[in-house]
């Protein structure tokens, strides 16, 4: 049964707005493809996120920055397709955006008109500002990304906490200011402490929704993969499992394995 709210046929970025004025917390997932995203909607979702985290999830990679413009509008417009109440949001992938607005707009006109998405998501603050107001000004939303921002992976050096000291919270702060006065209609703060992710969220008016930020902000995202327990090698202290598959699906193939293999599938009612 679903427990998404039956008021909104159709989340947009004003349902989102709406939902943080009257404190109903936001839920976000990923998704890559269209059956996951179908059952993923219907679920009752409100934002699907087609993450560049397809990069690890769906491709293998150790980092999101291999993976291309073209292949993120093959995952969203798959997802577009299965999607009836959920807001589409899309990553802008590593080299697409950074240090060049003209660029940032291009790519993020062929994320909406290629792939039929909603919206389009950036990491990053201040150093990114001329990109996110250019792509505003073609009328398309924008959702930022602060905190630990996985494109920069090699300027960080490490997944760990970001933002534990006053310098980089005191940026954190400014640019989560500055991305909500350029008119980005949501930001997502990835692990940083829940203090600081509480007091960002209860500065701006637009939604700030948490991964490994706590439960100050106004909604949560998980990467689908992780919270089914598919991705077994990743288990960082915020993720909460809802199911184990890696051991459901690991024990469903061995099934099928020795079912092959004794002659018992398929058996006469499996035939024609
Ligand atoms: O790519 C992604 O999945 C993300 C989430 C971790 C927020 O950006």
């Amino acid at each position: 049964m679903s427990v998404a709210s039956k008021e909104y046929k159709r989340i947009t970025t004003k349902t989102l707005f709406e939902m943080k004025r009257k404190g109903e917390k936001i839920a976000m997932l990923t998704a890559y493809d269209y059956t996951m995203a179908k059952i993923v909607d219907h679920a009752g979702i409100d934002i699907i996120l087609v993450g560049d985290s397809a990069s690890n999830v769906m491709a293998g990679h150790e980092t999101t920055l291999p993976i291309t413009l073209d292949q993120m509008i093959y995952h969203a417009s798959s997802v577009v397709r299965a999607i009836e109440r959920a807001l589409v949001v899309v990553d802008l992938p590593f080299g697409t955006y950074q240090g060049n607005s003209r660029q940032a707009l291009d790519s993020a006109i062929r994320i909406m008109k290629e792939s039929g998405g909603h919206s389009v998501k950036l990491e990053g603050g201040a150093e990114i500002s001329e990109s996110v107001s250019r792509i505003l000004s073609a009328g398309i939303p924008v959702m930022g990304h602060l905190g630990l921002t996985p494109q920069s992976i090699y300027k960080f050096g490490s997944y760990t906490v970001r933002a534990r000291e006053d310098e980089e919270a005191n940026k954190l702060k400014a640019d989560a200011k500055l991305l909500e006065e350029l008119g980005c209609f949501a930001i997502v703060l990835e692990k940083v402490p829940s203090a600081l992710a509480k007091e960002v969220a209860e500065s701006i008016s637009i939604p700030v929704i948490g991964i490994g930020a706590g439960d100050g902000v106004d909604g949560q995202v998980l990467v689908t993969h992780d919270m089914l327990g598919m991705t077994h090698e990743f288990s960082p202290r915020f993720l909460r499992r809802y199911l184990d598959l890696y051991i459901e699906m690991g024990n469903a193939f061995k099934n099928y394995i020795g079912d092959v293999k004794s002659r018992d599938f398929p058996n006469k009612d499996e035939q024609y």
